[in-house]
C-alpha cells in the first residue's frame, strides 16, 4: 500500500475534502481550467512561494526581486512573438463541436507531436491518423482542418471606443515584465552582469483543453528567474542553474526517482537550448519547470519595438552589449500538485488505513496542532489554550478540540501537520505535554517551557 502510486482522483478528493483546492465558480457549475485555493491550499501555496523566493532572491546576493504590472503596452506581446506564434493546434468535431488539441490527441495514440510543429506538419500527421482518432465526447470521426489557435487572452483594458482595435492582453507568460524592467533594475540597483531578476506572477492562456486538475489550467502562476550573462558566457551558468533547480525540489522532499530531465528536441523560436524538469504525476512524467537558454532574443526584440537602448555597459571596460538570458520558469500549480502527489501516502495502522501527507515541514500548511485531551474539562482547555497562545506567534498553529484524539490525529495527518501537542491530566502536575510525530507516530513528553525551542529545532 505504501508504495502504490497515488491516483489523481485521490488527490483531487483530498484537495476538495480538506479545503486545499476548489473548482473555480463551483456554485455556478464550475468554469473550465479555473481553480480556487482554499484555506490550507493558500497556506501551502504561500509556503512554496516563500521557499522559492528565499532560494532565488534572499539566499543569493546577485538576484533582485520584482513584481511587475500584469497589463503591458500591447506592443510588448508583438515584440515577444506571442501575437504571431503563441498558438496550439486546434480541430473541432463536426458532429458535436468539441474542440480537440491535436498534438495531445496524437500523443494519446502514441504519436509524438511536438508542441512546436507547424500547422501544416500537424495537419498532415492528423490526417494520416484520422482513422485511429475519435471525438472524446461523441465518438465522431469527422473533424475540421487543423488550425493554429492563439492562446493569448484579449481584454478591453483602456479601450473607451468600444472598437478595441489595439487590445491589451492578459500576460501569456509572467517573464515579460522582467525584460521590461531590465534597464530600471540596472539603473537603480548595484546589479552587475552576471545577475538575475526573480518574479512570481500570473499567466493566462486560452488552453484548448485544460486537463489533469492543476496541471493545465487557463489561469496560473509562474515563478521565474532570468539570469543575464555576457554573450557566449552561457554554458557553465546554464549547467549550474539546472543543477540548482533540480536540487531545490529534492531539498523540499520530492523523491529523486520521481524527477527526471527532458531536453527539448524542437526549440522555440527564441531558444538555443531548453530542458524540462519532469515529475512523475499520477498521469505519468510531465513538465513542472522549463530551463531555457534564450540568448539575446528578448532584449533585442524589446529594443527593436520600443526604440529604447537596452544594451548593458560594462562598468570596467565601457563595452556595450545585449546580455544573453538564462531562464527558469515553473508553474506554481504544477509544483503544488507535485508536492501533494509526492507526499500522499496511505498506511495501514491496526485495522485502519490512515491517509497522511508526508510533506516537508517547511511546506506544511499547519506546523503544529494543539489539543486539550477532553474539551469538557475547563482546566485542560485553559492549559491547552496557554500552550496554543505561547506557540502561535512563532508557528502556524491550529487549535482542535473536536472528537477524540485519534480522530484529531487523522485530520492533521491528512493535511500534513508534522507535530500534534496534547495537553492531558498529567500536564497539570508535570507541566509537560505529549508531542506526536506525524511520520513515525511516536510520542514524546516535552516540558511546556522547552516546547518552542524543541519545535524550532525540528523546523530548522
Ligand atoms: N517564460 C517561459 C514559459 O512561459 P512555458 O514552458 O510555456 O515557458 C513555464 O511555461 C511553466 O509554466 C511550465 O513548466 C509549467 O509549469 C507552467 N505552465 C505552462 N502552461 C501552463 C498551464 N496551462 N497550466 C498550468 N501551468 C502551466
Amino acid at each position: 500500500m505504501e508504495n502504490e502510486k497515488v491516483t489523481m482522483e485521490k488527490i483531487v478528493s483530498l484537495a476538495k475534502r480538506r479545503g486545499f483546492v476548489y473548482q473555480g465558480s463551483e456554485i455556478y457549475g464550475g468554469m473550465a481550467g479555473m481553480y480556487d485555493f482554499g484555506p490550507y491550499g493558500t497556506e501551502l501555496l504561500n509556503n512554496i512561494k516563500s521557499e522559492w523566493w528565499k532560494e532565488n532572491v534572499h539566499h543569493r546576493d546577485n538576484y533582485f526581486g520584482l513584481d511587475s504590472a500584469m497589463f503591458k503596452e500591447p506592443r510588448v506581446w508583438e515584440a515577444s512573438g506571442h501575437t504571431s506564434s503563441f498558438s496550439d493546434p486546434l480541430s473541432e468535431c463536426k458532429k458535436c463541436n468539441t474542440r480537440l488539441r491535436v498534438d495531445k490527441e496524437l500523443e494519446k495514440i502514441g504519436i509524438k507531436a511536438d508542441e512546436k510543429m507547424t500547422e501544416d506538419e500537424l495537419d498532415a500527421l492528423f490526417t494520416a491518423n484520422r482513422d485511429k482518432i475519435k471525438c472524446p465526447k461523441c465518438g465522431g470521426k469527422d473533424f475540421t482542418p487543423v488550425r493554429a489557435f492563439n492562446l493569448l487572452v484579449k481584454t478591453n483594458m483602456g479601450d473607451f471606443t468600444g472598437k478595441n482595435e489595439q487590445p491589451a492582453y492578459l500576460p501569456g507568460e509572467a517573464c515579460q515584465g522582467i525584460y521590461l524592467n531590465f534597464k530600471n533594475i540596472v539603473d537603480t540597483t548595484r546589479a552587475k552582469v552576471p545577475f538575475g531578476i526573480a518574479q512570481i506572477g500570473k499567466a493566462f492562456r486560452n488552453e484548448i483543453s485544460p486537463r489533469n486538475f492543476l496541471f493545465r489550467t487557463r489561469e496560473f502562476e509562474q515563478a521565474d528567474t532570468q539570469y543575464f550573462v555576457r554573450p557566449n558566457e552561457n554554458k557553465e551558468a546554464y549547467e549550474k542553474i539546472k543543477e540548482d533547480r533540480f536540487n531545490w525540489y529534492v531539498s523540499l522532499g520530492i523523491k529523486k526517482e520521481n524527477l527526471r530531465w527532458k531536453q527539448h528536441d524542437r526549440l522555440a523560436f527564441y531558444a538555443k537550448d531548453a530542458w524540462d524538469i519532469e515529475y512523475d504525476f499520477p498521469t505519468g512524467f510531465d513538465e513542472i519547470e522549463g530551463i531555457h537558454d534564450r540568448t539575446d532574443y528578448d532584449l533585442t526584440q524589446h529594443m527593436k519595438y520600443s526604440g529604447t537602448d537596452l544594451r548593458y555597459t560594462d562598468p570596467q571596460t565601457s563595452e556595450k552589449y545585449v546580455p544573453w538570458i538564462l531562464e527558469t520558469s515553473a508553474g506554481l500549480g504544477r509544483m503544488f500538485l507535485a508536492f501533494m502527489c509526492d507526499a500522499y501516502q496511505e498506511e495501514k495502522v491496526g485495522d485502519e488505513i490512515r491517509t497522511v501527507l508526508k510533506i516537508s515541514p517547511r511546506l506544511s500548511p499547519v506546523k503544529v496542532a494543539v489539543f486539550p485531551l477532553l474539551k469538557n474539562k475547563p482546566e485542560l482547555v485553559s492549559k491547552a489554550r496557554e500552550v496554543y497562545e505561547s506557540l502561535n506567534k512563532q508557528f502556524r498553529v491550529e487549535w482542535d478540540d473536536n472528537g477524540n484524539v485519534g480522530k484529531r490525529y487523522r485530520r492533521q495527518d491528512e493535511i500534513g501537520t508534522p507535530y500534534c501537542v496534547t495537553v492531558d491530566f498529567d500536564t497539570l502536575n508535570d507541566q509537560a505535554v505529549t508531542v506526536r510525530d506525524r511520520d513515525t507516530m511516536k510520542q514524546e513528553r516535552i516540558e511546556i517551557e522547552k516546547l518552542p525551542e524543541y519545535l524550532k529545532g525540528k523546523f530548522s
